[in-house]
């Protein structure tokens, strides 16, 4: 049981509502995970599947997972206007029972990763399904700029981001948030956590984006031109 099983149709709404073309961090994602014609990619807690379908219409063969039984049938029920491409798994992220060693060239976990409640499995899992020189690239709300302490305040210079409690890791929820932070909260963990843990389970990093917020967003939420909203990760399962 996930908690976005009680938000499933306003999470569904509220993901379908922008569209990933004009989203900042959803292009530094896929830069990230570069051609994915013909690969075989997981897409990690999928959630109602926007990304998964974006990725099977450039060619991918892919397989989406979450823990949540009602996105899920969401995912399927937008499938079934397209054609029958996404295996849609029912499955938790720090188990992976249903994924074999080595089944995919990359896996893509799109601001989802501070969803889900346990890191370490859920890393040694993401390695473990991913084939020799397969790619982990993720999208997670920006650890240094979002924590149970973060707001922003106007200033005679502007409007400004506060924070706190940045060594505080765990879960954290806030009234003032109108997306999933405020709805069913996230799990807040450091850089150095983020880091270390890809490392202790035998990840090389590759590269890092912070994105600016363009167009539409950056209207709507001008700070994020100032500071980062999202951090985007690729690493690799190397070959040694
Ligand atoms: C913010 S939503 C993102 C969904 C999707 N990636 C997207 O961009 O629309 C977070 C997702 O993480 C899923 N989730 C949370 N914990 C999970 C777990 N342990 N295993 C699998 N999925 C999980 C939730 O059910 C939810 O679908």
């Amino acid at each position: 049981m996930s908690a976005y099983d009680a938000i499933a149709d306003w999470y569904d709404g509220w993901a379908g509502s922008a569209s990933l073309a004009d989203d900042a961090v959803f292009a530094a994602t896929a830069a990230l995970m570069g051609d994915v014609e013909g690969r075989r990619v997981c897409d990690l807690a999928c959630g109602q599947g926007r990304v998964a379908r974006y990725f099977a219409d450039r060619g991918a063969r892919v397989t989406g997972v979450d823990l949540s039984a009602k996105l899920l049938e969401i995912a399927r029920g937008h499938e079934a206007q397209h054609s029958e491409r996404i295996d849609y798994r029912h499955d938790d992220a720090r188990v992976l029972a249903s994924c074999t060693d080595s089944e995919f060239d990359g896996v893509v976990c799109f601001m989802s990763l501070m969803d889900i409640a346990d890191l370490q499995p859920t890393v040694r899992g993401v390695h473990r399904v991913l084939r020799t020189g397969g790619w982990f690239v993720f999208a997670v709300l920006h650890p240094c700029f979002n924590t149970s302490r973060s707001d922003e305040l106007t200033t005679a210079d502007g409007l400004v981001r506060t924070i706190g409690a940045y060594f505080v890791e765990g879960h954290w929820q806030s009234a003032k948030r109108t997306g999933p932070p405020g709805r069913v909260g996230a799990y807040h963990r450091t850089l150095s956590t983020y880091f270390n843990t890809l490392l202790a389970h035998g990840f090389e990093l590759e590269a890092v984006a912070e994105p600016v917020a363009v167009g539409r967003q950056a209207e709507l939420r001008p700070i994020w031109t100032e500071v980062p909203s999202a951090l985007v990760v690729r690493c690799i399962k190397p070959r040694r």
